[in-house]
């Protein structure tokens, strides 16, 4: 990849669409599981048009400033910089949500615990958690899917809590309640019908950590075990739930058992866990009695 700003030299000025995404593409071989997607995505914002518009348009020029924008954008993907915090944007459960380098970036997995929670509860009124919420992304889907259930998200971060409430203010979504604090600090002993969490839940040590290095680390690791957020979680939901009530936790893909054994000391019952479409352990839920 050239440095940033030497794509948009003289020879690189001329380049149309299709040479500059050409370009990218051969760039990013080496550096992204999806070069193609990336670079077309990146000149698709920096062009501020549809992705469709590069197909219907490849022999279009692109000035100098263009070329400019695309090529710090493409520099700072070669380096590992997340897509999403590059275009500000990340699309869950057909959402699209803002994320800042103060969120996690929701992942497509984490839309099998928004389907446990649906599926356990399905068109009555419903108050539910959404502890950790980051960008909102759990809550808001919820919150999308059933107008009448009231949702609360929670955050330690007040930095998430302003993106995750500027996505609510932008999508339109009035039915949930955002508040600051330590997981079950901000709820004042509020129950629910359902606590869902996506908590940190990688271990300090894990090497996976320097693939995650943009994003925060209290948003992904909660101490040396990994489970340690999962295990306050599990102690705290009983104190917070109704009688009946669900908890549906998201963890690690070898989390699975130490986490059912945990929920079943602390006294739950029905404890299910759910793989995702890789076929990863992923949701754990558990009912109240
Ligand atoms: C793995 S991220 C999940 C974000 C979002 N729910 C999602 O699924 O994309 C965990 C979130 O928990 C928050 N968090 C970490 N420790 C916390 C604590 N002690 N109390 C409340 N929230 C916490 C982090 O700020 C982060 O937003």
């Amino acid at each position: 990849m050239a440095e940033p700003g030497n794509l948009a030299d003289k020879a690189a000025a001329q380049a149309s669409i299709a040479a500059a995404l050409a370009r990218a593409r051969a760039a990013l071989h080496t550096r992204s599981d999806s070069p193609q997607l990336d670079a077309e995505l990146l000149l698709a914002y920096t062009l501020r048009r549809p992705r469709s518009y590069l197909g219907a348009h490849p022999e279009q020029r692109l000035d100098v400033a263009t070329l400019d924008r695309f090529e710090r954008l493409m520099g700072r993907r070669a380096h590992g910089e997340p897509l999403a915090y590059l275009t500000g944007e990340r699309e869950f459960w057909s959402l699209a949500l803002a994320v800042t380098p103060d969120v996690l970036i929701p992942r497509p997995e984490t839309e099998l615990a928004v389907e446990r929670c649906l599926a356990l509860r399905t068109d009555a009124h419903a108050d539910v958690v959404d502890l950790g919420t980051g960008c909102g992304a759990i809550a808001l889907a919820l919150a999308t899917e059933r107008p009448v259930w009231h949702l609360v998200a929670t955050d330690r971060s007040s930095a998430a809590l302003d993106v995750a409430q500027g996505n609510a203010r932008r999508l339109g979504i009035n039915n949930v309640e955002f508040l600051r604090g330590d997981w079950f600090k901000p709820l004042n002993g509020r129950r629910f019908e359902i606590i869902v969490s996506n908590p940190p839940y990688v271990a300090a040590a894990d090497p996976a950590l320097t693939a995650l290095r943009f994003e925060p680390v209290t948003a992904l690791t909660p101490g040396n075990t990994g489970m340690e957020a999962l295990r306050i979680i599990a102690l705290g939901a009983r104190e917070h739930l109704v009688p009946g009530g669900w908890l549906v936790l998201e963890h690690g893909t070898t989390q699975a058992s130490d986490l059912a054994r945990a929920l079943v000391a602390a006294g739950f019952t029905r404890v299910r866990c759910y793989a995702d479409l890789a076929g990863h352990d992923r949701v754990t839920e558990a009912q109240w009695t």
